[in-house]
């Protein structure tokens, strides 16, 4: 991995901008996007290197409890990114715009975006779907605000989509390819590439001169991205085909809290070394 993406914070006195992510492009460097929606964990991933932090509208459903990221509003997304950007001093941090901020149009879709660079001090913004977002992606833009795409697998369409399901394969492939490069050529500075194919997401990565980012887009992309529960085993249920999982989160703090509990219930927890004298 680039020595110039990863590194600790000490090394480095200045946040990941998009200019270090369009050079580690020209030098086929990967690099690896995590989720974070508060303090603690984006200071644990900044102390690890992570370049950069989502705080994805998968909050929805690992941070509120909902079953889809479509009822997530940008009230409830704006106190998590600032969370993660004073629990970070190295990292970009990009916001998910969530459904229902940006699709009207490009003057709501600055709106939105200009609460999470102003309030949440974010450092960029995603957003979903490719056709129908340029407006909005170039109104961006041109406002100074870098923006990641998002492609294939798009939750907030779940229902459009008929489920999560692999998009882009057969003629929709062109149809995405020909969407990439569009939000390339509206500005943004990254697109994710979600559940597609994995020849499809080499093609795209070859064919466009900004970073992709995929998750479950096979090995070629530039950057991959997950979900930080799903990787650390603390998902409930299987997890999808592409999430490995490198720690098992779940167990270990079920353990945990249980053994507490049960010093708590047997009188032996706070024994001497954990009271006051
Ligand atoms: O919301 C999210 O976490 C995302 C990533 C999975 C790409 O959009």
């Amino acid at each position: 991995m680039s020595a110039r993406l990863y590194g600790s914070p000490s090394e480095s006195s200045r946040r990941i901008t998009v200019r270090d992510l369009a050079a580690a492009k020209v030098d086929g460097d990967k690099w690896p996007m995590i989720t974070s929606y508060d303090a603690i964990t984006a200071g644990i991933f900044d102390e690890a290197g992570i370049p950069v932090m989502l705080v994805g509208d998968s909050a929805a459903m690992v941070v509120y409890g909902y079953d889809s990221t479509i009822p997530i509003t940008v009230d409830d997304l704006i106190p998590l990114t600032r969370a993660v950007v004073r629990g970070s001093h190295r990292a970009m941090v990009v916001a998910d715009l969530p459904f229902g901020s940006y699709q009207e149009g490009p003057a709501q879709a600055l709106a939105t975006a200009t609460r999470f660079m102003k309030e949440a001090g974010a450092h960029a913004v995603k957003l979903e779907g490719g056709e129908r977002v340029l407006p909005q992606v170039e109104a961006l833009v041109a406002a100074g605000i870098p923006v990641m795409g998002h492609l294939g697998l798009t939750p907030q369409s779940v229902h459009a989509l008929g489920g999560y399901r692999v998009q882009g394969r057969g003629e929709a492939g062109q149809i995405l390819m020909r969407d990439a490069k569009n939000l390339q050529a509206a500005g943004a500075f990254a697109v994710v590439l979600e559940v597609v194919p994995h020849d499809l997401a080499d093609t795209v990565t070859r064919s466009l001169a900004i970073p992709t980012v995929g998750i479950g887009a096979g090995a070629t992309t530039d950057a991959q991205v997950l979900v930080w529960q799903d990787l650390a085993g603390l998902t409930p249920g299987a997890p999808a085909k592409f999430v490995k999982q490198y720690a098992d989160l779940r167990s270990s703090l079920s353990d945990a809290v249980r053994t507490w509990a049960g010093d708590v219930v047997a009188g032996t927890y706070p024994d001497e070394a954990h009271q006051y004298s």
